[in-house]
């Protein structure tokens, strides 16, 4: 069936400034790594992307392994952007990523200009487009000097390959050396996208305020934790759900019994405000002015319905944030 976007699409959702540059994200943005690779029922992926965009979530990030298998997000998502988005490409913001394994051989994996080259141009053909608006190192890789990846960056920059360049999962002294290179280039690095939820805090120590200092945003992935911080584990691991999915990186022994206790209390926290224990979680991460958007994941249209609500309460008070930090020490 023809799809038209939502003419409400911008009434809710909040556009937050990524960094200093001209770019603004949606606080919620919509990741493609589970649910929409060969393995998964297309049109599920589909109706998700388009309630997204009718939701006024303007950003879908990629990477050249998702699936799986490895490449069929990407294929998957282009097919949607054929069928569905023709009239809104300049409504979106596509971004993409080069860094963990892809091919076989030596110029498939980390972050040499021959592997970011290449792969670029292969999301880009698996996507049928001819530029995504951000292109990612997708983790730093210790043997390729930092000054070749990132004339990688530079070479994608220049060619219209893409038009702003990020990273992720550098450390904050990788990250500082990069927005220097970067500067030499005279580019500057426009986001970071780290892992960032109630149970893995590492980017409040120092990362944030490297991304403060140097003008860059962040874009945290896996706020939920996987689905972890919502309550859908509190009484066993059900059908469907990515942990019960022998390709689900959300793996049975990760759900512990000191998380789902913590899990237990963060739920009756947010009941008392009103909220999914989801939407508490998304709208914690978002309390810092350095996030620029929270990065979810969605197996169903309802989950992406239920993460834009937060942003009918955004607010905590002392005692909330001090109530968290004991049930997260
Ligand atoms: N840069 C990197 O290295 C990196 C690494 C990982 C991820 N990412 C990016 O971050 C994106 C998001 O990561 P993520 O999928 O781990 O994020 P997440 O939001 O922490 O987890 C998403 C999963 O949580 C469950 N969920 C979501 N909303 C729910 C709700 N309202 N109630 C109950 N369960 C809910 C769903 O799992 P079920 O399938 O169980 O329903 C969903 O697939 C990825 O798609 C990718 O774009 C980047």
């Amino acid at each position: 069936m023809d799809y038209l976007a939502s003419e409400k699409r911008y009434e809710t959702m909040k556009y937050n400034r990524c960094g200093k540059s001209g770019l603004k994200l949606p606080a919620i943005s919509l990741g493609l790594w589970h649910n929409f690779g060969g393995v998964d029922v297309f049109e599920n992926g589909r109706a998700i992307v388009r309630r997204a965009f009718d939701l006024g979530i303007t950003h879908f990030d990629l990477a050249n392994n998702y699936g799986p298998p490895p490449g069929s997000a990407e294929e998957n998502f282009g097919t949607i952007l054929k069928k569905d988005f023709k009239p809104y490409r300049d409504e979106l913001i596509i971004s993409t990523k080069a860094g963990w394994g892809m091919w076989p051989g030596p110029y498939g994996d980390w972050g040499s200009k021959k592997y970011l080259i290449a792969s670029l141009d292969q999301s880009l053909k698996r996507m049928g487009l001819d530029y995504v608006d951000i292109f990612y190192h997708h983790r730093p890789d210790p043997e390729t000097p930092l000054e070749e990846t990132m004339s990688a960056l530079d070479q994608i920059l220049r060619s219209g390959k893409a038009l702003y360049v990020g990273i992720s999962q550098y450390k904050p002294e990788e990250t500082k050396k990069a927005v220097e290179v970067l500067k030499q280039m005279g580019h500057h690095l426009l986001i970071h996208q780290p892992r960032y939820n109630m149970f893995d805090r590492w980017i409040e120590d120092g990362l944030t305020d490297v991304l403060e200092n140097e003008g860059a945003g962040a874009i945290v992935f896996s706020p939920l934790a996987q689905g972890l911080l919502t309550d859908k584990y509190l009484n066993g691991i059900p059908e469907g759900s990515r942990a019960s999915k022998p390709w689900g990186f959300l793996k049975p022994e990760g759900i512990t019994q000191d998380k789902l206790s913590k899990v237990k209390k963060l739920n009756e926290l947010a009941a008392r405000r009103n909220q999914s224990l989801a939407q508490m979680a998304i709208a914690w991460l978002l309390r810092k002015p350095v996030i620029t958007s929270a990065l979810i994941g969605a197996s169903k249209v309802e989950q992406i319905e239920d993460a834009v609500k937060t942003l009918d309460n955004l607010n905590f008070n002392d005692d909330e944030l001090k109530e968290i930090e004991s049930i997260l020490s």
